[in-house]
């Protein structure tokens, strides 16, 4: 069945390998067989204060980067939420009927009360509603978030039903999160604990040139290397393993894997292996961002096109809700 799907992405600049195998291969994938809304969420990055430069740069670069990856304008519907004004209407309409005590217990909120005391805006508290207009916009019934979203689309199904039952219509589903049937690699990071990610520094960024790969790879956290025969790994070469499975041929992973049972291994050189797979893969992407990022003229239509077409199924849920609550001739 072709579902309507809406997945937001945070614009936080440069995309890691991290990202390419969660999201990204996600979105290519649901490109493919359904009515895929992905969108830019440069109203949510607010929240932090981000500074003129700041915003439309990092806009930009994820524009860049997830085209690059290959998230097609033509196959999907891409834009940038603030193009959409559909948005904020509806997230001024659901804000009447979130209340504050349910917006105080999110998780997400009490974690930024702790981690940005000075910043505790209403825009935070009211970061699920955004969000839930975000999807409500196009009636979607799928979303492709991983675990740490799912209170938000909890909430979003809340203020669904919440609106329905109100108006007692039955206008709005509720959506819940898409289940991949195959479970996700989570790709980890170089720095010998946890997963890639973008503010623990230990990522490999999609643009990053081949020296820097190198030079990051060759850094990767290891250990004194094995004693006696299949002893089991440390999360640090593990997590090199893992690496190596995702981006080498198997029989290279193999051939690592036995020199490291038979304690014969050398991390350098599974390393450099390691480094010119990665840069075999990533080298295509990073040509096709240095491209676009030298194409304005594209990048601006790829814009306006998604907004057109974001805007067409907006207009429409909006003229929907006005009517409903009462906003209409008379
Ligand atoms: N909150 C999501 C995140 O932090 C981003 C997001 C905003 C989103 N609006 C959305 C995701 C709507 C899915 C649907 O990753």
């Amino acid at each position: 069945m072709r579902e309507i799907i809406v997945s937001g992405i945070r614009s936080t600049g440069n995309l890691h390998l991290g990202n390419y195998f969660g999201a990204i291969k996600n979105f290519l994938r649901l490109q493919e067989e359904h009515h895929c809304y992905f969108f830019i969420a440069d109203f949510h990055s607010l929240t932090t204060h981000p500074t003129p430069q700041d915003l439309v740069g990092k806009t930009r670069q994820v524009l860049i980067e997830y085209v690059a990856c290959g998230i097609d304008p033509e196959k999907c519907v891409l834009y940038r939420q603030s193009d959409i004004h559909e948005i904020p209407e509806l997230y001024l309409l659901l804000n009447m009927n979130a209340y504050k005590g349910e917006l105080e217990r999110c998780t997400t909120f009490k974690e930024k009360v702790r981690s940005q005391p000075d910043n505790i805006n209403a825009g935070l508290l009211t970061y699920p509603v955004l969000m839930a207009a975000d999807i409500l916009i196009h009636k979607a019934n799928k979303v492709p978030v991983g675990k740490d979203q799912e209170q938000h689309l909890e909430m979003t199904r809340t203020f669904a039903a919440r609106f329905n039952r109100m108006y007692n219509v039955n206008y709005f589903p509720e959506p819940v999160a898409y289940n991949f049937s195959d479970p996700l690699v989570k790709i980890p990071g170089l720095d010998g604990s946890g997963k890639m990610g973008k503010s623990e520094g230990n990522a490999i960024n999609l643009a990053d040139t081949p020296d820097i790969i190198r030079k990051k790879v060759m850094k990767a956290v290891t250990d004194t290397g094995p004693t006696h025969e299949n002893q089991p790994m440390t999360e640090a070469v593990s997590n090199l393993f893992t690496l190596l499975k995702v981006m080498s041929e198997e029989n290279t992973y193999q051939h690592f894997l036995q020199q490291y049972n038979q304690c014969s291994i050398r991390y350098g050189d599974l390393k450099k292996q390691l480094a010119e797979d990665i840069i075999r893969f990533t080298s295509p992407i990073r040509e096709k961002i240095e491209a676009l990022n030298s194409d304005n003229l594209y990048l601006r239509k790829v814009l306006h096109a998604g907004a057109d077409k974001a805007r067409e199924s907006a207009a429409k849920t909006l003229h929907d809700v006005r009517e409903i609550i009462g906003f209409k001739d008379f």
